[in-house]
């Protein structure tokens, strides 16, 4: 990867390590997925290659669609890593943290969601750290490594109930967080219509996914899980 000079680290988590740099002179950053010294090593290696190839796979179909992931440049199998476009920005759960937001925000980020749901994308990690707000205060979405192809409307509604669980828990001062995010989710099918078919079959519309989020949401609390 010689088109890359490599900058500060950004992130250490448990699954990657993330640099900031540039790649042909575009800012940039490189994702290394790191080794899981308790996992077996060829399991662990498979599991690596799985969760790259679905992020690799995904992203690159949601960008070609015009969906707000990032673009990316360059790819190492053998290293397990990616070079892409690096958002200029914050995690939305710094955002909501330093009180910055406004409701248009929260619309936009369900906006976002909305937009890989109609592209038949479940993301599965919906959580507050990857969705990113950048400089025009428009959410991307990133880290797709346990992102699936998806038809059913289950699926889609448990990636919704994701945020709202991690917005409830997290966030709670930020009032009808949600129902923002819903509102814009609702909005972005209003606007273009019904979702068009995806390869494997017809995405469901916001409605019906806002209305099994609803029945998600009740058999949660009957049934307290
Ligand atoms: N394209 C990007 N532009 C700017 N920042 C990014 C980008 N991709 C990742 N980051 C930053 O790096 C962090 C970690 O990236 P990511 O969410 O993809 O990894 P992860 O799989 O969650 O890693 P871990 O599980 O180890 O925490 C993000 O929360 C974000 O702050
Ligand atoms: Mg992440």
């Amino acid at each position: 990867m010689q088109a890359w000079t490599g900058g500060e680290r950004l992130h250490l988590g448990a699954e990657a390590e993330v640099i900031s740099g540039s790649w042909h002179g575009r800012s940039a950053i490189l994702k290394k997925r790191r080794p899981r010294g308790w996992r077996h090593p060829d399991l662990d290696a498979s599991l690596t290659r799985k969760r790259m190839t679905n992020e690799i796979k995904l992203t690159i179909w949601l960008a070609s669609r015009g969906a707000p992931v990032p673009a990316i440049w360059d790819v190492d199998m053998e290293e397990a890593s990616i070079i892409m476009e690096r958002i200029e920005g914050r995690p939305l759960i710094e955002v909501l943290h330093s009180n910055e937001h406004d409701e248009e925000l929260l619309i936009s980020v369900g906006k976002a969601i909305r937009e890989l749901h109609r592209n038949a994308v479940n993301h599965g990690d919906l959580s507050t750290n990857n969705i990113l707000i950048n400089s025009n205060r428009d959410a991307v979405l990133i880290d797709l490594g346990l992102a699936t192809r998806e038809y059913d409307l289950e699926g889609f509604g448990i990636d919704l109930h994701v945020l709202h669980e991690i917005l409830r828990a997290s966030h709670p001062s930020v009032k009808g967080a949600m129902d923002l995010v819903l509102k814009g989710y609702l909005a972005l099918d209003e606007e273009l219509g019904n979702p068009e078919a995806a390869p494997g079959g017809m995405p469901p519309k916001a409605i019906e996914v806002v209305k099994r989020l609803e029945q998600i949401m009740k058999r949660v609390r009957y049934h307290g899980g």
